[in-house]
């Protein structure tokens, strides 16, 4: 799809317009402008009931008096003070569901002056663009007959008052490099785990580095790593015949080449069946979700290079697989990680967290400024906050609330937990520095405990996308979350230290 931002008199469109309408029988500007054009064409329809604001409620028009636009489509916006951005996307949806019934190649969009609560032209512009993204966004590659291009429309054009246009074009810009990383991070979730294995995730990381002069990439094999000790890593990998491959993606274009890097750290389990600890067979497919992590670091280092963001940011790939196997891991097993401590491992599912580790311990070698780790990590984590917020855990307060606000800006919400003392007991063991498992309460914060023994040597945060980084159902997919929040994170960043 193309998207342009653009000023043109209505009066000039000869395209396709789409204008909003709010239930409160006020018509917005640009609704009342088209009804003026029309001789009062709009108010007439409102008169007879014909169009009305409802929520999601989309009309087709056609042939309107002294009007060029070969069609109209309106959509009902319900309520002013209701609009959410939940809402503004769900009719932004159903908006594009009706274009895609028509022949409409270019479609002039004027719902800018849809304002939804508190955001500006420019967040009403972002939001829209990636809706558009989402209800185009297809995975096809593995079906014999691919689907038909399911609508003709190619062009999106934005539309802004004349005054609008350079913050509307910054933020179109932003938008589609958003984009582009969400769709990236979608199509490598959505990859089987046959085809999408450790190797896979390497081979897509060096690809970046060819398309991107500021980006270097790195592959840390199990030779390596047994060199280093990250044992705990290598012991989840060792039932499977795929080698560990833990991929560093550089990308550098700080002003200060020496300025200290912002580390991502990705959960890249491209198949977690659990291990000796098996896990039961129904929806044990989705488990191929359990690389989610890495594929958002992967979304936001391609979103970063497209922006070409002034800052030092470092993206690890955590790739591993986790199955039973005559040679697997243990319950009972003591493993000593790459930062000396010894874990027993008492649940061999409970592995993302000795993956993170070792990663996260390796991290140390960039002195970070900081780093947050993004993780498909516990169930516990969805059963506490449900499927529509990320769960935060974070030792610096800070970092915590820059990611927060970073989410509510991006609409990509996350929700803090606490970190206290007292979940640090949970993890006791009798015969280890550590077990890899707190007991049944508070799972998703004693996963974020555990981690919290590898980071003390700089500012952490953890984010736990076990809920929010797929869709189950007819709707299975990847949603490509949180690449949104974090390159938001990002750009907050470089617009702080500019
Ligand atoms: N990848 C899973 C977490 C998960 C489960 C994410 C279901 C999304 C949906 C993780 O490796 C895991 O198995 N965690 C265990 C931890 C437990 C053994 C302490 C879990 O959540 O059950
Ligand atoms: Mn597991
Ligand atoms: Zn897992």
């Amino acid at each position: 799809m193309k998207y342009t931002v653009k000023s043109t008199a209505l009066a000039a469109v000869e395209t396709s317009l789409l204008v909003g309408l709010f239930e409160d029988d006020m018509l917005s500007e640009s609704a009342a402008r088209l009804d003026q054009l029309s001789g009062g064409y709009l108010t007439q329809l409102l008169q007879s009931g014909e169009i009305s604001g409802k929520h999601g409620q989309v009309t087709v028009l056609r042939n309107i008096p002294q009007l060029k636009a070969e069609r109209l489509f309106i959509v009902g916006c319900g309520k002013q003070n209701e609009l959410t951005e939940r809402r503004y996307k769900q009719l932004i949806q159903k908006a594009i569901g009706a274009v895609k019934e028509t022949k409409a190649a270019q479609l002039v969009s004027l719902l800018g002056d849809v304002a939804i609560n508190g955001r500006s032209v420019e967040w009403n512009l972002r939001f829209a663009l990636e809706a558009i993204e989402d209800s185009f966004y297809l995975f096809d590659r593995f079906k014999s007959n691919k689907n038909e291009p399911s609508a003709v429309l190619n062009e999106v054009v934005f539309h802004v008052d004349a005054a609008q246009t350079a913050p509307a074009e910054r933020a179109l810009q932003q938008a589609q490099a958003i984009a582009l990383g969400i769709r990236a991070a979608k199509d490598l979730a959505n990859c089987p785990p046959n085809i999408c294995n450790p190797a896979y995730l390497a081979q897509q990381a060096e690809a970046l580095a060819q398309q991107s002069a500021l980006i270097t990439t790195t592959v840390v094999g199990e030779k390596t790593m047994a060199e280093l000790g990250m044992n705990a890593y290598l012991a989840v990998s060792q039932g499977s015949k795929n080698e560990a491959q833990m991929a560093i993606i550089d990308y550098r274009n700080h002003p200060d080449p020496q300025a200290k890097p912002i580390v991502l750290v990705g959960k890249g389990l491209t198949f977690d069946a659990g291990g000796i600890s098996l896990k039961p067979a129904d929806s044990m497919d989705e488990m191929k979700y359990d690389m989610c992590g890495a594929a958002s670091v992967f979304g936001v280092m391609q979103a970063v290079a497209q922006l070409q963001l002034p800052l030092n940011v470092i993206g690890i790939l955590a790739g591993c697989e986790n199955l039973p196997d005559g040679n697997a891991y243990r319950p009972g097993d003591i493993l000593t990680t790459l930062a000396g401590l010894t874990v027993e491992v008492l649940n061999t599912d409970a592995e993302g967290r000795l993956v993170l580790c070792d990663a996260l311990t390796y991290a140390e070698r960039f002195e970070p400024a900081m780093v947050v780790d993004i993780a498909t990590l516990t169930g516990a984590c969805v059963v506490a906050l449900g499927q529509h917020n990320s769960g935060l855990v974070a030792t610096d307060d800070e970092l915590a609330q820059e990611l927060l606000t970073a989410a509510q800006q991006a609409a990509d919400k996350a929700w803090r937990l606490p970190l206290s003392e007292e979940y640090q007991e949970q993890l006791k063991s009798n015969f280890a520095d550590l077990a890899n498992i707190g007991g049944r309460w508070g799972g998703a914060i004693t996963a974020g405990a555990f981690l919290a023994n590898f980071t003390k040597k700089y500012r952490w945060a953890h984010l736990d996308i076990a809920g929010t980084a797929w869709l189950q159902g007819a709707n299975k997919g990847a949603t490509g979350r949180p690449v949104g929040l974090l390159t938001q994170f990002l750009i907050n960043q470089a617009d702080k230290s500019a």
